[in-house]
């Protein structure tokens, strides 16, 4: 997807439910966000430095803080966008072809990634260059 731009990003409010025991989110691939979901990440216990600095050509993914907030930055190489998560039911959905950077983890942050396909190295493009280039802007 090499079209894509920041603007295609969104943030949905994943749904709660909730009585006198708590909240309780629940995303069904397909239903709640618009793909199948084939894997599940997450990530804690992130020091300083930043995550990601990569773009996918395909896959599709629904970002979400647990726990803690984090910042998410995307850029389609010619604009940037940043997302703070902070809540449990927020949810950032990436299309394929933005490159992502995530920095600024509060303490004790676990940012889960329900990701449409499984762990391919070929769908990275770990470069900026390469990234630029794919969006036929270099
Ligand atoms: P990496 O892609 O570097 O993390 P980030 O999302 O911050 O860029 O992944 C770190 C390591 O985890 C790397 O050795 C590949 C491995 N990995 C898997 O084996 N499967 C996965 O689904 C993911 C996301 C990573």
């Amino acid at each position: 997807m090499k079209e894509t731009t920041v603007n295609d990003c969104r943030v949905i409010d994943i749904r709660k439910y909730s009585d006198n025991r708590g909240y309780l989110s629940v995303i069904e691939g397909g239903l709640d966000i618009p793909f199948e979901i084939k894997r599940i990440y997450y990530l804690y216990m992130v020091p300083e430095a930043a995550r990601g600095a990569h773009a996918h050509k395909r896959l599709q993914q629904l970002m979400i803080a647990t726990s803690g907030s984090v910042h998410v930055t995307m850029d389609d190489g010619k604009n940037r966008k940043t997302f703070v998560l902070d809540r449990p039911w927020k949810g950032l959905l990436v299309p394929p072809g933005l490159w992502r950077t995530l920095n600024d983890f509060s303490g004790g942050t676990v940012c889960m990634v329900l990701a449409s396909e499984k762990y391919e190295v070929s769908d990275y493009i770990r470069d900026y260059d390469d990234f630029l280039r794919y969006k036929g802007l270099l």
